[in-house]
């Protein structure tokens, strides 16, 4: 099947959410478990945009909680394709938080997440080619297939010996 390219635009999600008290832990946080269901759900919206099939979460890169999203405040999640590979696409995901009435908006915290296209077999699937456009998705671009060598090479998938970019990281030659 021919798979039109896509450029990052083309996928790009804005999702926000008002904290409320269901979301949040004894200190008025957002909690964190809510906040990577809310973005699991915003890169999955992005990846489905981009391949237009069903996607399934294949991992989540690491995720620091830099600040908190306080009870009441705007809670805003942008996510964005970074790079399709085969059959799995990287996602960037930011997260803000913004006090609606003092108007103060503040990073929460950024992660990546990968995503598999699933035919109607459930097996992975193409994906569409992602073209980068600004000088930002350029590097995001490049840098993924790094990010994408160290993930497989964690969970196993990779051996290190074929991570070309990343190889003198973990072997001795
Ligand atoms: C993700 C999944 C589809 C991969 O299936 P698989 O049989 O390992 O398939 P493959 O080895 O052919 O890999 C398919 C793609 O997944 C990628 N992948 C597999 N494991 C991965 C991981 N841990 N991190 C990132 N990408 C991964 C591969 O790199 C490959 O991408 P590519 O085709 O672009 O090179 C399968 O493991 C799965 O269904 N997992 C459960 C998903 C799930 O339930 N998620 C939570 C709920 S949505």
């Amino acid at each position: 099947m021919l798979m039109n390219p896509k450029h990052p635009k083309d996928s790009f999600v804005v999702m926000s959410e008002l904290v409320l008290p269901n979301d949040t832990n004894t200190l008025g946080n957002l909690m964190g478990g809510r906040l990577m269901h809310l973005m699991d759900i915003a890169a999955a919206i992005a990846s489905q945009k981009h391949c237009n099939c069903p996607v399934v979460t294949a991992s989540v890169d690491n995720l620091s909680f830099t600040n908190p999203i306080k009870l009441g405040n705007l809670l805003t999640i942008e996510a964005k394709l970074t790079r399709s590979f085969k059959t799995s696409m990287e996602v960037y995901l930011k997260v803000s938080g913004e006090d609606l009435y003092t108007q103060y908006k503040y990073m929460s915290n950024e992660a990546y997440m990968t995503f598999v296209a699933l035919d109607p077999h459930e097996r992975p699937r193409k994906v569409p080619e992602l073209i980068p456009e600004t000088d930002s998705e350029k590097a995001m671009y490049e840098g993924a297939l790094r990010r994408r060598q160290v993930r497989l090479i964690l969970s196993g998938k990779m051996k290190p010996e074929e991570a070309g970019e990343l190889r003198a990281l973990f072997v001795k030659d």
